[in-house]
């Protein structure tokens, strides 16, 4: 398939340096995105697509190894029947990894290919991961949904003073500990803290702890200990309880990856922050090297 190896070489040739992942094919296939983890390639079907095989043969020729994740729009309630059908443990193609270090703009993470349907590295957040690194020196982060501590080991990267990792499941805050430990950065198991992030703004705005940056980063639905959290509907809550314990001067970064428009996340935004005086320092989205179809927006908000 030609247009493989095309998307590829339009990607390595605008690609920054130290970089061995991204998206590899975004709107050059219908219903398909390819993520490519170093010697792998991630294959997502977003509906039924009688050629996977044939598409799966052919990223085979050109990586090691084709694992699949099958997305169908029902995909959220069959997870819990058959996760080894949507995302299988082993590849179509190739022989089974693990585990592999990939590399971004020199930050090293472990992947894990055949893990569920995330794989340990949300690729459209490169651009904000950069910011935060680029941003972070001598300030105090809190970072929330941690998920796998991408924003913790970018922050501490760029010399943040301390991060804290917020995240419901312990299994991922101690993969997001392997990926300090990848970095040559310390752990300090106090900063990996595993709960519920509403709870947890709470908590540090009870006891007076405020950061200077506070990342959000939520996936579109989530139960928290005493509700249930849609992106779209509550963002505003989650920003109002973050402006709670963001130091005087300090900065929001706000993320959002539903279908929305920015008019709408705009106005969440807003709405957390009634009462504040607060300024837009930038808003982005996922990289447009590889990107097309991507529904992430990122603001960052400073609070005066
Ligand atoms: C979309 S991922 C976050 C991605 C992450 N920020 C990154 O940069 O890779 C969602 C994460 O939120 C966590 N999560 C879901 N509900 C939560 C809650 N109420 N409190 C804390 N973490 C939660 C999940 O365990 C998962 O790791």
């Amino acid at each position: 398939m030609k247009v493989l190896a095309e998307a590829l070489a339009r990607r390595l040739e605008r690609l920054p340096e130290g970089t061995t992942c991204f998206r590899w094919i975004d709107g050059e296939l219908p219903g398909v995105t390819v993520d490519r983890f170093g010697p792998v390639a991630v294959l997502s079907l977003y509906r039924d697509a009688p050629d996977e095989q044939a598409i799966a043969e052919a990223l085979g020729e050109l990586v090691e190894s084709v694992y699949v994740k099958r997305r169908p729009r029902e995909a959220r309630k069959l997870a819990n029947e058959t996760p080894e059908l949507l995302a299988p443990p082993l590849p179509l193609i190739g022989k089974a990894v693990e585990a592999i270090t990939v590399s971004e703009l020199g930050a090293q993470f472990e992947i894990r290919p055949g893990n569920g349907l995330s794989v340990g590295l949300y690729l459209d957040a490169r651009d904000a991961r950069a910011w935060v690194r680029a941003n972070a020196r001598g300030r105090t982060v809190l970072n929330t949904f941690a998920y796998t501590c991408g924003f913790g080991v970018a922050a501490r990267l760029g010399g943040a003073k301390r991060a804290v990792n917020l995240d419901a499941s312990r299994k991922v805050l101690d993969w997001g500990e392997r990926n300090h430990s990848l970095n040559s950065l310390s752990v300090d198991r106090y900063d990996f803290v595993s709960g519920d992030t509403f709870d947890w703004l709470g908590r540090f705005a009870k006891k007076g702890e405020s950061f200077d940056l506070v990342i959000l980063d939520p996936p579109g639905f989530a139960t928290t200990r005493t509700s249930r959290f849609t992106a779209e509907r509550d963002y505003h809550r989650l920003v109002e309880a973050a402006a709670k314990v963001t130091a005087p001067g300090g900065v929001i970064l706000a993320m959002c990856n539903v279908a929305q428009t920015e008019r709408a996340f705009e106005e969440q935004i807003s709405r957390g922050l009634v009462g504040r005086k607060s300024r837009e320092v930038a808003r982005f989205g996922a990289s447009a090297i590889d990107f097309v179809n991507a529904d992430l927006r990122c603001h960052l908000v400073e609070l005066i």
